[in-house]
C-alpha cells in the first residue's frame, strides 16, 4: 500500500511538473497573443479593435498593467457615434446604432462635431478650447466657417430673419446659443438653430459673469476646429448684408473688429484702478462694445488668459464693467497691431443715457436700413477705405421682424 502509495505521489509530482510546463507554454501564448493584440492595436486598424480590446482585457488577470485603458463606450463633444444618419424607421435605428462599433478617435469628431451638449466644467473647457495644432497642413479640406455666438437672455425673436439669413450657407456656418440655464429653445429640427445651445450659466448684466459666458461661448465654438472668425451677438441683433458678403467680408479680413478705444473721462479712465499695477497700467486702459468679432488666434488667446482676467475679477467691480474693457484692453496689450479697433455691429447711442436706442415696427424703413448699410462714416478695411462698415445693427424689438423680413430681399440681399 505504502509503494504504491509512494509511487502515485511520484506519479501525481510527475503530473504537477507537466501541468507546470503546460502552464508555462500557455502564460508564454496568452503573452504572445497579447503582444499581437497591442501591435494590431497600435496599427492603423485600430478603430476595428476598439470596443473589444478593454472587454478582452479586464477579462485576464494577469494584464493588470494594461487595465489602465479606459472605457470609450461613453463619448461626449468631439467624439461621434458613426452610426447612419440616413437611416428613418426609428426603432431599426436605435437597434443599428447599438451595433454600430463607435470609433471615438475618428477625426470626423473633430471636424464635423455634432454635439455641442457636454459635462466638461469650464476649466476643462477652456483648457482643452485653448488647444493648437502644430502641423501647418489638415488631413482634411477644411472650408473655413464662421461661428455666430448668440448670448440670449431667453427667447430669440430675431430668428426667423437669421435663419433666412442662413438658408444655404449651412456649410460655412456654425451657430452657438447660451441662455439662462434650464431655458429651452423650440425651434424646428431643420434649423441651424436646433441643438444648439452650450452648456450656460447664470449671467448677470455688467458683472464678469457676462465675461465668463461670453468666454464660455468661444471656448465651445472652437472646439469645432473649421470655425475661424467667431462673432458675438445678442438677440436683438440683425444681420444687415447677405451672408455671402458677411461671409467674404471676416473671412478675408486681415483685423480682428473689436472695438476698442481710449476715452479719458470717468466712463473709460475713470475706471480703471491702479490696483492692477504693475501688469494693467492706465495707458493700457481701453473702452469698447462688449459685440467683438475676432479669428480663431485671439479667441485662443482670449480664453487662455486667466493672469489679467483675474485681475479684472477682482478689481473692475460697478461702475467698471468687465464686457466693456476687459477685452479691448487685453487687445490693445496684445494684438493692437491686428485689430481693427472698431465693431462690425452698428449701434445708435445718440439719444443718451446708459441704453442705446431700440428700433420698433415703425422705425424701419428702407431709408433707414440703407442709412446703416452705407453709413457715410470712413472705416478701412484691410487698409482700404470703405463705406461698408456694419455687418450687423442692434437693438431692435420683437415687433421689428415683420417689417425686416419685408424688407430683407429687396434691401439686405437675402
Ligand atoms: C456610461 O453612461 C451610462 C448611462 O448614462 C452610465 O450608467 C455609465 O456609468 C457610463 N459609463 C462611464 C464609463 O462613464
Ligand atoms: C414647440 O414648437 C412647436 C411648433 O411651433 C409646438 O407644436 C410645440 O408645442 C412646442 N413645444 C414646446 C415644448 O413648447
Ligand atoms: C449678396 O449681396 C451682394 C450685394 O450686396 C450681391 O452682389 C450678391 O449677389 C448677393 N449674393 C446672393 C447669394 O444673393
Ligand atoms: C488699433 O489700435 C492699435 C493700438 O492698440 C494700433 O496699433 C493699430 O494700428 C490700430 N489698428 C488700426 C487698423 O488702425
Ligand atoms: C421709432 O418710431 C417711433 C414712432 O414713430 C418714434 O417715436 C421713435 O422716436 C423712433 N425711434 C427711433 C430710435 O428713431
Ligand atoms: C451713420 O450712422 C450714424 C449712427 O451711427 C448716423 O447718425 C448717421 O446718420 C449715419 N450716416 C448716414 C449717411 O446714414
Ligand atoms: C412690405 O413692404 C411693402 C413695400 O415696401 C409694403 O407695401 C407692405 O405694407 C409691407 N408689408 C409689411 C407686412 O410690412
Amino acid at each position: 500500500m505504502a509503494r504504491v502509495r509512494a509511487g502515485e505521489k511520484e506519479e501525481g509530482l510527475e503530473k504537477h511538473i507537466g501541468l507546470l510546463k503546460l502552464a508555462q507554454t500557455l502564460s508564454f501564448l496568452l503573452i504572445f497573443m497579447a503582444g499581437i493584440i497591442i501591435g494590431l492595436a497600435a496599427s492603423s486598424h485600430i478603430d476595428r479593435y476598439f470596443n473589444s480590446l478593454p472587454q478582452m482585457l479586464s477579462s485576464s488577470s494577469s494584464s493588470a498593467s494594461l487595465q489602465t485603458i479606459p472605457d470609450y463606450s461613453n463619448c461626449t463633444v468631439i467624439h461621434r457615434d458613426c452610426s447612419n444618419d440616413d437611416d428613418d424607421g426609428g426603432g431599426v435605428k436605435a437597434a443599428k446604432k447599438k451595433d454600430e462599433i463607435r470609433d471615438c478617435w475618428s477625426v470626423d469628431g473633430f471636424v464635423r462635431p455634432e454635439e455641442v451638449r457636454h459635462r466638461m466644467s469650464d476649466d476643462e473647457l477652456f483648457w482643452r478650447a485653448s488647444m493648437v495644432p502644430v502641423k501647418e497642413e489638415y488631413p482634411y479640406d477644411r472650408v473655413p466657417k464662421v461661428a455666430f455666438m448668440f448670448l440670449a437672455r431667453g427667447p430669440l425673436p430675431m430668428l426667423p430673419l437669421w435663419e433666412k439669413f442662413f438658408r444655404g450657407n449651412e456649410k460655412y456656418l456654425s451657430v452657438y446659443v447660451h441662455t439662462p440655464p434650464g431655458y429651452d429653445m423650440n425651434v424646428s429640427s431643420d434649423s441651424p438653430f436646433y441643438d444648439r445651445q452650450v452648456p450656460s450659466q447664470k449671467v448677470a448684466w455688467g458683472s464678469p459673469l457676462l465675461t465668463d459666458a461670453e468666454k464660455r461661448l468661444l471656448a465651445n465654438a472652437l472646439l469645432d476646429f473649421s470655425n475661424e472668425r467667431f462673432v458675438l451677438l445678442s438677440e436683438s441683433c440683425v444681420p444687415v448684408y447677405n451672408f455671402t458678403t458677411v461671409y467674404s467680408y471676416l473671412i478675408n479680413s486681415a483685423y480682428s473688429f473689436v472695438d476698442s478705444y481710449d476715452e479719458p473721462t470717468r466712463y473709460g479712465r475713470g475706471r480703471y484702478s491702479r490696483k492692477m499695477l504693475p501688469d494693467i497700467k492706465l495707458h493700457n486702459w481701453r473702452k469698447g462694445s462688449q459685440w467683438f468679432e475676432v479669428n480663431r488666434k485671439i479667441a485662443i488667446y482670449i480664453i487662455s488668459d486667466s493672469k489679467y482676467y483675474s485681475l479684472f475679477k477682482q478689481y473692475c467691480r460697478p461702475a467698471c464693467y468687465p464686457d466693456e474693457h476687459y477685452i479691448p484692453t487685453l487687445l490693445n496689450m496684445f494684438h493692437g497691431s491686428v485689430n481693427a479697433n472698431r465693431s462690425v455691429t452698428w449701434v445708435d447711442w445718440s439719444i443718451g443715457g446708459p441704453h442705446p436706442a431700440t428700433y420698433g415696427a415703425d422705425n424701419i424703413t428702407e431709408g433707414f436700413l440703407q442709412s446703416i448699410r452705407k453709413n457715410e462714416t470712413d472705416c478701412l478695411y484691410n487698409e482700404e477705405p470703405t463705406s461698408l462698415c456694419f455687418l450687423f445693427a442692434r437693438k431692435f424689438a420683437p415687433s421689428a421682424l415683420a417689417p425686416l423680413m419685408n424688407l430683407s430681399s429687396t434691401v439686405m440681399g437675402f
